[in-house]
């Protein structure tokens, strides 16, 4: 399915009304219709550490300092991460052996990051800028979900 679709997707179903992880939960599912990944998911932040939220794929680390790993790296520097090769980045955190690349997008709101959506593929390389720009849109569409 195109990008396109996908966030009109998570437009529609996404409901303010609804607790936080209830949409989440929904946008993951969505999110696992990309090809060629093995994991999609939210970290979400409580006292500037990220734990494991709403995800599709198999268990995950829980916590994740700030500054630690892709996701406390995008944490720390309020931008989305690309990682082309896992096995050659310094900073990564291996929760899967299968795990080659990785794209990392913070949601932010009122200039915090409130969570960040993490994906990763089994190939080396996957993401671009295409995927960057599209997550930053889904970033941008959940924003308004958090306190
Ligand atoms: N690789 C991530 C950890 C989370 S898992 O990929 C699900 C990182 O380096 O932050």
């Amino acid at each position: 399915m195109k990008k396109e679709d996908l966030l009109l997707q998570i437009k529609g179903i996404i409901d303010k009304g609804l607790p936080l992880v209830s949409n989440l939960s929904n946008v993951s599912s969505i999110l696992n219709k990309l090809e060629d990944i093995n994991w999609c998911g939210f970290y979400l932040v409580k006292e500037d550490t990220l734990y494991l939220g709403p995800f599709q794929g198999d268990v995950a680390c829980t916590v994740i300092l700030k500054g630690k790993g892709v996701c406390g790296t995008s944490l720390l520097e309020k931008k989305t991460i690309i990682v082309e090769d896992v096995t050659k980045h310094p900073n990564h955190i291996a929760c899967s052996s299968i795990s080659r690349s990785e794209i990392v997008t913070p949601i932010i709101k009122d200039n915090e990051v409130k969570g960040v959506i993490d994906i990763d593929s089994p190939s080396i390389n996957r993401f671009n800028n295409e995927d960057k720009v599209f997550l930053e849109q889904v970033a941008e569409t959940l924003s308004p979900l958090f306190k």
